[in-house]
């Protein structure tokens, strides 16, 4: 899981490569390397562990060159040292690739490769790949032959950017699984993962298919797909969504926390037109249909999926959530019409990826919910729905948690006829603004759980899975081992963990439950543990850490999880931590 850019033509070579892998570090940030062809075609390459600064810093500060490629690495074969770290070049010298994929036969082939006398310097598949090409290259000096010829033999995904050391005036590429995009300048051409490093250079591109091959030029783009020549499809992105801009703002995380209640003002805009709802008739009849509502997702957005399922039950459908990573291997099919949703922020989640091959090779409908225009996700599915919230560059997510809920709820509106799902959603916008006005007091409550050994959150209901979402949130950017439990569970046995060290956070915005929550958290406190509950302010009591607003329960979750990114966030700002790309992770999961 990394992100490759290139480039060829009139264009500031080093200024596209390094903004553009700054952008892209959301896919992985072990490594960063860049190659180029110099005014002499001599092959040039820096490399360095750590993030794309580190290359910055390192790599010339100018460098005249009208051809190059660069990489920024998520390490999945290899640890993350400069010998793994990409750009990686061929046995002879005549091939320089970046790559993101896995290729999954790829000890097979370097026996085979290592047997012709090919030798191989670091521990990735990425560098069989460039001893391959050269390999089927030299068959009989014809690159795009070469490149054919290596699709064929390689199994698993990859998404490549290919200089040639005696063709300066070609950038070669090759893709399958993995995104790759082409961006169209007049003077000049470019390659990358996603559109974002190529908006501020055009804002037409080619979405690249599966098995799709072959050149740009400063002029022209020339595409191919077995022995077939292909006419580029151009597509058109608007920069609007694309933004990068962090303002005034410290970091990613806070400024796209505080984007939330816009990014569910412009949702209800998306599919709302002040009288009717405008999701896909047909897609609202399939669901209506179908006889089972199963949603698959990983992370943050399987939390976003558990409302849906309650949305669902609600209309009467039966409905359930499963993890992808785990329905991937175990999938059940116990429903005559099944319908499946697909919620992934980057639609490249390779665990949802998988899923979604399954239910595509049945032939059942399925419907992506992202925020990904273009994904992987989005192109395969039967129906989709754009989550329209802007890029959201920090690892952690959050305003895509709050849009998956919103229209999921909206979906539910739709189905039903019923509009005022609108106005209960514009009242979650005033509650959000309320909650921004007073981050003050979230802080006040970081500052008292920062050194706690352990953190607890509970709730029950809603409250349950905010409680799950936040735990993730707070464990994944500040490294404090956080639980989360359904209230009622705790005496079942997690109890026994609780200390004085441990602090408790209870979400409280059902007022059927109210009671036996606060129950629950007074059997914790009686254990020595810190308490602090998050509360609805209608049941407010007077030693409640912070009130929100009431909003209608169906929704509360979105209102609770925000109030716990702000939390995490603060205690992970206290730390001293990255807060926008925490240790082992990266954004977009594109391995198993
Ligand atoms: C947590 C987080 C992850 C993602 C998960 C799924 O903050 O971001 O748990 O939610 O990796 O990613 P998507 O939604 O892109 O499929």
């Amino acid at each position: 899981m990394c992100g490759i850019v290139g480039s060829i033509g009139k264009i500031n070579t080093r200024k596209y490569l390094i903004d553009g892998l700054y952008s892209l570090d959301y896919r992985g940030y072990d490594s960063a390397g860049l190659a180029f062809l110099d005014s002499s075609n001599e092959l040039k390459i820096f490399k360095a562990v750590g993030k794309v600064e580190v290359l910055d810093s390192i790599a010339p500060k100018e460098f005249e060159s009208s051809i190059g490629i660069g990489h920024t690495r998520w390490a999945t074969h290899g640890a993350p040292n400069e010998t793994n770290c990409h750009p990686h070049v061929s046995s002879h010298k005549e091939i320089a690739i970046v790559h993101n994929g896995v290729i999954e036969n790829y000890r097979a082939l370097k026996t085979r490769l290592m047997g012709y006398g090919y030798s191989f310097e670091s521990e990735t598949d990425t560098e069989v790949i460039a001893n391959l090409l050269e390999f089927n290259y030299r068959k009989n000096h014809d690159v795009l032959d070469g490149i054919r010829r290596t699709i064929d033999e390689l199994e698993g995904s990859f998404a490549l950017a290919i200089i040639v050391k005696d063709q300066p005036d070609r950038l070669y590429f090759m893709k399958r699984s993995s995104p790759l995009f082409i961006g169209l300048g007049d003077e000049y051409k470019l390659l990358a993962s996603d559109a974002v490093p190529m908006i501020k250079y055009t804002n037409k591109f080619v979405d690249l298919k599966d098995d799709e091959y072959g050149y740009i030029s400063k002029e022209e783009v020339a595409l191919f797909k077995g022995y077939d020549k292909l006419e580029p499809e151009i597509t058109h992105q608007s920069p609007e969504f694309l933004n990068r801009d962090l303002g005034d703002n410290p970091n990613y995380m806070i400024k796209e926390i505080q984007e939330t209640p816009q990014v569910i003002t412009r949702l209800i805009d998306n599919y709302f037109d002040g009288e009717k709802f405008l999701f896909n008739p047909k897609m609202i009849e399939a669901i209506k249909k179908s006889d089972d509502i199963i949603f698959i997702a990983c992370g943050t957005s399987y939390h976003a999926s558990l409302m849906g399922v309650k949305y669902m039950q609600y209309l009467g459908k039966r409905s359930e959530a499963y993890v992808a990573s785990e329905w991937a291997y175990f999938p059940v099919f116990t429903s005559k019409k099944p319908l499946y949703i697909l919620l992934s922020q980057s639609g490249e989640t390779a665990d949802l990826i998988r899923c979604q091959k399954i239910i595509n090779s049945r032939g059942s409908i399925n419907i992506a919910i992202t925020n990904t225009k273009g994904s992987t996700i989005e192109r395969n599915a039967t129906f989709s729905c754009l989550l329209f919230s802007g890029l959201e560059i920090a690892v952690a997510s959050t305003k895509v948690f709050s849009a998956q809920v919103c229209l999921l709820a909206l979906l539910t509106g739709a189905i039903e006829k019923h509009t005022n799902v609108v106005t209960h959603l514009s009242v979650v916008t005033s509650a959000l603004e309320k909650i921004i006005e007073n981050k003050q007091d979230i802080e006040n409550i970081a500052s008292k759980i920062e050194n706690a050994s352990m953190i607890f959150f509970i709730g029950r209901g809603n409250d349950y899975i905010a409680s799950m979402e936040a735990s993730l949130k707070m464990k994944e950017i500040s490294y404090m081992h956080c639980e989360a439990f359904a209230g009622g569970e705790l005496k079942h046995g997690p109890i026994a963990l609780v200390d004085k060290d441990t602090c408790l956070i209870a979400f409280n915005s059902d007022m059927s439950t109210n009671l036996a929550l606060r129950n629950n958290v007074k059997e914790i406190e009686a254990r020595g543990a810190k308490s602090f509950v998050i509360s609805y302010s209608s049941f407010m009591k007077d030693d409640d850490a912070f009130l929100v607003d009431n909003v209608k329960s169906y929704l509360s979750t979105i209102v609770m999880v925000f109030v716990s990114q702000y939390l995490a966030y603060y205690v992970t700002l206290h730390k001293g931590l990255n807060i926008d790309k925490p240790r082992n992770l990266a954004k977009s999961v594109t391995v198993e």
